[in-house]
């Protein structure tokens, strides 16, 4: 099977941050990008018609729903965020001729590892080259307890070959808190023989278990304990996608930290299992309020507003780290900008992220003359105060999204321009980032270099 889909990589757009400014405006960021892409993979599977409104159209799934493309669903885009899909059912889906190109997403290639090993066709899942480093032994392993076929690379990478097989559920207690893994095994539990029985070491997000439920799929959740039997299928619906608390998490950290913000973030999804960010910026002091809380499509929703306070170091509960998980670059600038210091540990997993982002934000921090020491599972950094400033300098985010992000909302606290290398993958997750900063008050030119 060729890897022909796969385009070039580029890696030359530089952002160019002027220093200082004030974070103003009532705004909306993009769509969540965990609910985008199961909207896909659950609408594919379903009887009938499913529509979704808010979908990110970032690359990540973006590529997630062109995979489903390629395996013969047919998925329309009728106007910006809206999506419909024709659902094939739980048997419909068609074997694609190339390897699957699934860019820098490892939602996309997790979850798909557990969806594709119980269909009666070969597929091949491939990545960009951060995605050819991040670890799948994480899913293949539990996946081969289950029966399924897999073949990783040397090292247990990608591209991942799947060979049809007949599951079996299993009972597994996941060694780590991922929902990437527990999402894959709930989707290959879908096409197991009997019952599968997942325990997670701590709580991380739940959209799969809420939206198989919202398809009309019985998952059982006891305490920390999901339960789901094969065999089911998924009844196609409407999905209201809300916004993306990890996109919004750049903005409550940017004008937490810059005297006379404030912004109101529209539609912002609060779900438990996500505002560990919410949870962690307020132990340090900061000011952010919940205007209106409603549901949309089975997730809770809220309008948020955000105003500068004096923020000071904390010792980061380990139980907030599986419910912040993304969030820990912009928490970084957020405690760079602290008075005090800030301890986090237990978030080793932060290492085989889209960069080892402990260490490319401790690179960071040193350019901006930040103090900290790196540890294996966490950092501690000591900030500068509220009337410190930050350094300014040429940081590399080594295409990492959320570090380019991140030390694009430091610059409102640095006392010289900050320019960030490899800012191409911003894309990833949130299209128009640089249009939106620039609305409300940021000093950010981007070029190609
Ligand atoms: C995600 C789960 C998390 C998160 C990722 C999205 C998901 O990964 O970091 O950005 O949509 O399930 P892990 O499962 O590796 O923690």
């Amino acid at each position: 099977m060729s890897d022909s889909s796969r385009p070039p990589e580029q890696h030359d757009l530089v952002y160019q941050v002027q220093p200082g400014g004030t974070l103003q405006g009532d705004l909306r960021v993009p769509g969540d990008k965990s609910i985008s892409h199961r909207s896909i993979m659950l609408g594919s599977l379903g009887d009938g018609l499913t529509t979704v409104d808010g979908f990110l159209e970032g690359e990540d799934s973006l590529c997630t729903l062109q995979a489903f493309r390629d395996m013969g669903v047919e998925i329309e885009r009728p106007s910006a965020g809206k999506v419909v899909i024709h659902g094939v059912g739980m048997h419909g889906l068609k074997a694609p001729k190339n390897a699957l190109y699934l860019g820098n997403s490892g939602t996309s290639m997790r979850l798909l590892s557990g969806l594709l090993a119980g269909q009666n066709f070969v597929s091949v899942l491939a990545g960009d080259s951060s995605l050819t480093k991040r670890p799948m032994k994480r899913v293949a392993e539990p996946l081969k307890l289950m029966g399924a076929r897999l073949t990783l690379q040397a090292g247990g990478l990608c591209p991942i070959q799947i060979d049809p097989a007949s599951l079996h559920g299993i009972d597994y207690v996941m060694p780590m808190a991922s929902a990437q893994v527990k999402s894959c095994l709930l989707l290959a539990a879908m096409y197991a023989e009997g019952e599968t029985r997942l325990t997670e070491p701590a709580p991380c997000r739940d959209h799969t278990e809420r939206m198989l439920q919202g398809f009309g799929y019985a998952v059982k959740v006891n305490g920390n304990e999901i339960s789901i039997n094969g065999g089911g299928s998924l009844k196609a619906g409407h999905i209201d996608v809300p916004s993306d608390i990890s996109s919004a998490a750049f903005f409550l950290v940017g004008a937490s930290i810059c005297p006379g913000s404030d912004l109101v973030l529209r539609h912002v999804g609060i779900n438990p299992t996500r505002i560990g960010v919410i949870n962690i910026l307020r132990a340090m002091g900061a000011d952010i309020r919940y205007l209106r809380e409603y549901v949309a499509g089975g997730e809770p929703v809220a309008d948020l507003q955000v105003r500068y306070a004096p923020l000071h170091g904390i010792r980061i509960p380990e139980d907030q780290v599986p419910l912040a998980i993304d969030e820990f670059p912009a928490l970084f600038i957020a405690a760079a900008c602290a008075a005090g210091t800030t301890v986090l540990s237990g978030a080793e997993e932060l290492r085989v992220k889209e960069s080892d982002r402990i260490q490319t934000m401790a690179d960071g921090l040193q350019v901006l003359g930040v103090s900290h020491q790196v540890k294996s599972d966490g950092i501690e950094i000591q900030g500068v105060g509220h009337t410190g400033t930050l350094g300014s300098g040429t940081i590399n985010s080594h295409g990492d999204h959320r570090i380019a992000m991140s030390f694009t909302m430091a610059a409102l606290r640095a006392k010289g321009a900050i320019t960030i290398l490899d800012c191409n993958n911003v894309a990833t997750s949130f299209p128009g980032f640089a249009e939106l900063v620039k609305g409300c008050g940021i000093g950010l030119a981007q070029r190609h270099g």
